[in-house]
């Protein structure tokens, strides 16, 4: 696979949490850099940071110090609603749990990021999560409920 440019550069980056006037550090100074295409995962024990840093990287959250450059812009040049802009057209997080809304069918589930990008017509919008869903095998589920996926 071609790898092509710098989608995620951080340097130095800290995050520490005052608990009870305690310093809790929990990243202490990490840098790297992803590039467009790269599949990258991050492993470490419980405890080790890696909640901290996939709530930097999705910009739910800032660092203490250091430098994250998100598509070669700062993300802590960034105002919130900026940030709000980025995670809504530059970044997708899956959880754990799916945190899909029950009585909404399957397609409404994927719709939905998509229903906050002003720049995607309802059916643009459709289609594509009509092609997500029948990308992954799940075409004929598109009008159940997400409760009974
Ligand atoms: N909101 C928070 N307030 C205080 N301490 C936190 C908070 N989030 C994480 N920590 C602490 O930071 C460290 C890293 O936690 P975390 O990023 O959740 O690790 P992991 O996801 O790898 O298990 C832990 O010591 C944890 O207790
Ligand atoms: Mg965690």
């Amino acid at each position: 696979m071609s790898i092509g440019k710098e989608i995620i550069r951080i340097e130095n980056l800290r995050r520490e949490f005052m608990v009870g006037g305690e310093k809790v550090k929990a990243l202490r100074g990490i840098s790297f850099t992803i590039n467009e295409g790269e599949f990258v995962t991050i492993m470490g024990t419980s405890g080790s940071g890696k909640s901290t840093l996939l709530n930097l990287l999705g910009c739910l959250d800032t660092p203490t110090s250091g430098e994250y450059l998100l598509d070669e812009i700062s993300v802590r040049s960034m105002s919130k609603n900026q940030r709000a802009v980025t995670r809504n057209r530059k970044i997708g997080f899956v959880f754990q749990n799916y945190n899909l809304l029950p009585k909404t069918t399957a397609i409404e589930n994927v719709e939905l990021p998509l229903l906050y990008n002003t720049s995607v017509s309802a059916k643009e919008r459709r289609e594509k999560a009509i092609a997500s869903l029948k990308s992954v095998g799940l075409g004929e589920r598109l009008n159940h409920k997400s409760n009974q996926m």
